[in-house]
């Protein structure tokens, strides 16, 4: 067939069925990684998906000195961070690229080592992803910041203190990064307009268990004690919910019917209450979601994307794919990043009537225009699929390529497909598990 480690062929029109297993979130592990950094004593995790960013960021830590070695289960890894000491630029730089969670060792490097060197970063291309946030709250902490040709320098000449921020929009990263420089920052901290999001508050607790004192008020704001040191912890990572909507979205636009193991309800009740309108059915269980199609039609919806405890953003590509056999017009706003529907032109290559509303749609419905780049997609349905060549352009987008082929009529060529294992783990074993055809020789 002659197909590269990079492509896979499918053979669509056959409904997903069976259980595959979820693990900890990709969006949650790394940071515990680089939290490891601030105990004094060794860290254990489990429940560590196998994704690119792991990789990354093991690498890094391993430059900084952290010893780390994997449990007889491979999902516990153990961080040994007794001799941090401060690493090679060029080395460093070999990561440039390769993801978004670097920034985030500034505040646990200057604590350490009173020093730190960030990369260029890397990341989906959703969008131009700045780091201002980060380097502004960091400014607050007392870091100097220089930014050279290579990445971010960094250093801390009077030690770095408590400080009072305020975000200018409740980003994921940026609250990180307040959380892993706050804990041992000499002082009070008061965080407002502060990420709330279920990962965020895994990473709280482990930084509870480490010795910190944290506090989540009401209404997004966030209180820290820093404290004049931290151990190590134990913990097991919060499931990823975004890979369980992911294949939520693919058991419902196959016509399939799918348990997916380690996912809970709290996190995905958002995510929940879409899936029942649009028509699927779902069961909860203690070990797990089954989700399916019940049979008869799909109905259109109207979404915005939001920040916790709204629908995520991660969520909205594989769901279009679902609606796009929903009878009547759905609408997805997308309000968290500006460039996140690019991968609709490939859908309508395939069949699809997908429009794209550059500037958002005007809805007496709406909330509020929270950010100037909102977007919409309009997605008119039923539209049979049929099979195409088409590539990966990021994470999600890719993975909503796949249910495409699956779904399609005929053989769907998809490319690119390193991307995708950058947050789901085994997926090609996981279509294995669950009956779909293919063609796959990596
Ligand atoms: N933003 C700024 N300045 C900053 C930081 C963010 O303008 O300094 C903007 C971003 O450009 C974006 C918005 O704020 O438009 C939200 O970004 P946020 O910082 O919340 O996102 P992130 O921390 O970079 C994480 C996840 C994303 C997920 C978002 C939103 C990780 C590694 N990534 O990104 O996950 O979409 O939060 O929940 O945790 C994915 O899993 O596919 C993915 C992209």
């Amino acid at each position: 067939m002659g197909l590269t480690s990079d492509e896979i062929i499918i053979n669509g029109g056959r409904p997903l069925r069976g259980r595959i297993e979820v693990r900890g979130a990709k969006n949650l592990a790394p940071k515990a990684m680089v939290a490891a950094l601030l105990g004094k004593t060794p860290s254990t995790l489990r429940n560590v998906p196998n994704v690119s960013d792991i990789r990354v960021v093991a690498g890094l830590l391993a430059l900084h000195g952290v010893l780390i070695t994997r449990g007889e289960d491979p999902g516990e890894w153990r961080f040994d961070p007794s001799n941090v000491e401060v690493a090679h630029h060029a080395d460093i730089d070999a990561h440039a690229g390769s993801s978004r969670i670097p920034i985030l060792f500034c505040g646990p490097l200057l604590h350490r080592l009173g020093e730190a060197f960030i990369p260029d970063l890397g990341g989906c291309r959703i969008g131009d992803r700045p780091i201002d946030f980060h380097l502004d709250a960091l400014r607050k902490f007392g870091a100097v910041v220089e930014k050279l040709p290579s990445g971010i320098s960094l250093t801390a000449p009077d030690g770095l203190h408590g400080a009072n921020i305020e975000l200018p929009y409740p980003s994921v990263g940026a609250t990180e990064q307040v959380l892993l420089t706050s804990v041992l920052a000499k002082g009070q901290t008061e965080l407002r307009n502060a990420a709330i999001e279920p990962e965020i508050i895994d990473l709280i607790c482990i930084l509870q268990k480490m010795g910190a004192i944290i506090t989540v008020e009401p209404n997004r704001v966030i209180f820290v004690e820093g404290v004049e040191e931290l151990r190590g912890y134990d913990h097991h990572a919060i499931f990823d919910r975004n890979e369980v909507a992911s294949w939520a979205s693919a058991a419902l636009a196959t016509g399939g019917d799918v348990f997916v193991g380690g996912a809970q309800q709290e996190e995905m009740m958002t995510f929940l209450n879409v899936f029942r309108k649009v028509g699927g059915d779902f069961e909860v269980r203690d070990d797990g979601i089954r989700f399916w199609h019940p049979g008869g039609e799909l109905k259109p919806v109207t979404i915005e994307t939001d920040v916790h405890p709204g629908f995520m953003t991660d969520w909205q590509q594989p769901l279009v794919v679902a609606l796009t056999q929903a009878q009547g017009v759905s609408t997805i706003h997308e309000t968290v990043y500006e460039n996140r529907f690019g991968f609709t032109d490939a859908l309508n290559k395939m069949g699809a009537d997908i429009q794209v509303f550059k500037d958002g749609l005007h809805d007496e419905q709406r909330r509020v225009n929270r950010r100037e780049f909102e977007q919409a997609a309009v997605i008119a349905g039923p539209t049979p699929l049929s099979g195409a060549e088409i590539e990966v352009p990021d994470l999600r987008g890719g993975f909503s390529y796949l249910i495409a082929g699956l779904t399609a009529e005929g053989q769907t060529k998809v490319t690119n497909l390193g991307i995708i294992s950058r947050g789901y783990e085994n997926f090609i074993e996981k279509l294995r598990q669950l009956g779909a055809d293919f063609i796959f020789e990596g």
